[in-house]
């Protein structure tokens, strides 16, 4: 008898189900849309990268061959060097810095390296959080705890109480996202003072502090990395990554710093997973470090600078021109990062019923219906947010992502009222995504 895929009885290590992305993808290119979904830039790396890649291929075989599994030690140093400024420390680049393909690869390895999967051990996130973590504690073995961050006079907080009552001995690790994806939140001061202290109740907790997005603040915000205060740098490792920094997301570059006792074990899993991570990525990388603070990039001004002006001048065109659309959406305040949020609550009543009556809300066959996202919300109902972003894309062709995705599928915190735009897409395609938006074309 012929055996078919589904008699091999694989093991579930992550969910079957469809990535949030894939059905936003599917209807992007079907509906001919411009998608504000994922956090891709549109526009090109920094010119000095590029040609940093070139000559690094063309300098000689040893920056085309394998390189030292825990990061290539021309990157390390200068990772530690640059970071180490930012951390309050001097760093070891060869003790306390681990490179891997990309901050999402770089997570995935430290929940592998951290979480025991025969002890249940929990893992800590705020909610709503980049999806991405979801899957990567569920590989790991972990269970996901949520914690909610609070959305207060259009501005999001911290909430002392929550945060703590999530906290209990399975605690295992707590991933913390400083700037937040999806809310652009940055934690001030006072709001890491008082997680510091909260956690000083659980001296096991390993912290693994996301901070891809901690060189694109807005409005002068300053941005202060967790482990730089008090002794938080003894129980976190910090990730970063390269894509980011750079435009380059397709370059899947990332970095960890922390302890020696955290990073080295997840430097061995980095050695048995992919062995090491693209050498001459990681030699221009380390090369171009030093020329993102120089201020030859633009006009006078240095490339971080020149790059955050770029993002805050979009997310303050949607922010300006969505007051003018025709449906009672609302900005919510962002402060960093790749993304701003809509509130959508009030459109309601405007979204035709097919889109809120069910999944299947595409009319006709023809061309194949997209792969669709069948989330409910406890009470039956399909999202609000997932039935308004659907709409939007039949209707007005612009893709956003509706945040009740980004809650974990036992979420008891789940809100279906908030849609995620990109703000990474540069002024051109963003403008022409308000236009479409206002119908003005
Ligand atoms: C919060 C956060 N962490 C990590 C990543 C992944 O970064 P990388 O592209 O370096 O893998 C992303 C990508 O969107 C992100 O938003």
């Amino acid at each position: 008898m012929e055996s078919k895929a589904t008699d091999f009885n694989l093991p579930h290590r992550v969910d079957n189900g469809l990535a949030v992305w894939e059905e936003f993808k599917e209807l992007t290119a079907k509906y001919n849309c411009i998608s504000l979904g994922e956090g891709a830039p549109a526009t090109m790396p920094p010119q000095f990268l590029v040609d940093d890649l070139m000559d690094a291929i063309k300098e000689g075989p040893a920056n085309n061959q394998y390189t030292r599994s825990f990061g290539n030690p021309t990157l390390a140093s200068k990772v530690a060097e640059v970071y180490g400024k930012k951390l309050c420390r001097t760093i070891d680049p060869l003790n306390e810095v681990n490179i891997g393909v990309g901050a999402f690869y770089v997570i995935s390895d430290l929940l592998m390296t951290f979480v025991d999967p025969a002890a249940k051990e929990e893992v800590l996130v705020f909610e709503p959080s980049y999806p991405c973590y979801y899957d990567h504690i569920q590989y790991a073995g972990g269970v996901v705890k949520g914690a909610p961050l609070d959305l207060k006079d259009g501005k999001w907080v911290f909430n002392p109480d929550t945060f703590r009552k999530a906290l209990n001995s399975k605690t295992k690790v707590f991933i913390f996202n400083n700037a937040q994806n999806p809310t652009g939140k940055i934690f001030t001061k006072d709001e890491l003072l008082q997680i510091g202290e909260i956690l000083k109740e659980f001296p096991n907790v390993i912290v693994i502090s996301d901070e891809v997005y901690d060189f694109l603040t807005f409005d002068g915000q300053p941005f202060i990395p967790f482990a730089s205060l008090g002794d938080n740098f003894n129980r976190t490792v910090t990730v970063y990554s390269g894509g980011k920094l750079f435009n380059a997301t397709g370059w899947k570059c990332g970095w960890a710093i922390g302890p020696q006792q955290l990073v080295k074990p997840a430097g061995v899993l980095t050695y048995t997973s992919i062995y090491c991570t693209t050498t001459p990525i990681q030699v221009a990388m380390a090369r171009s470090l030093d020329r993102i603070y120089k201020n030859d990039y633009k006009d006078g001004k240095n490339y971080v600078d020149t790059v955050c002006k770029e993002f805050q001048d979009v997310r303050d065109l949607f922010a300006s021109e969505l007051q003018k659309i025709d449906l009672p959406v609302k900005t919510i305040s962002c402060e960093s990062g790749y993304f701003m949020m809509l509130d959508v609550s009030a459109c309601t009543d405007l979204i035709p019923e097919r889109f809120k009556a069910s999944h299947d809300f595409e009319e006709g066959s023809e061309p194949a219906a997209v792969s669709k996202n069948r989330f409910f919300m406890e009470d039956g109902r399909v999202p609000l947010d997932l039935a308004f972003c659907r709409w939007i894309a039949v209707t007005r062709g612009v893709v956003m992502m509706p945040c009740s995705l980004f809650y974990h599928k036992t979420s008891a915190i789940r809100e279906d009222k908030y849609a995620r735009l990109a703000i990474c897409k540069g002024w051109d395609t963003s403008m022409k995504a308000v236009q479409r938006l206002l119908r003005t074309i």
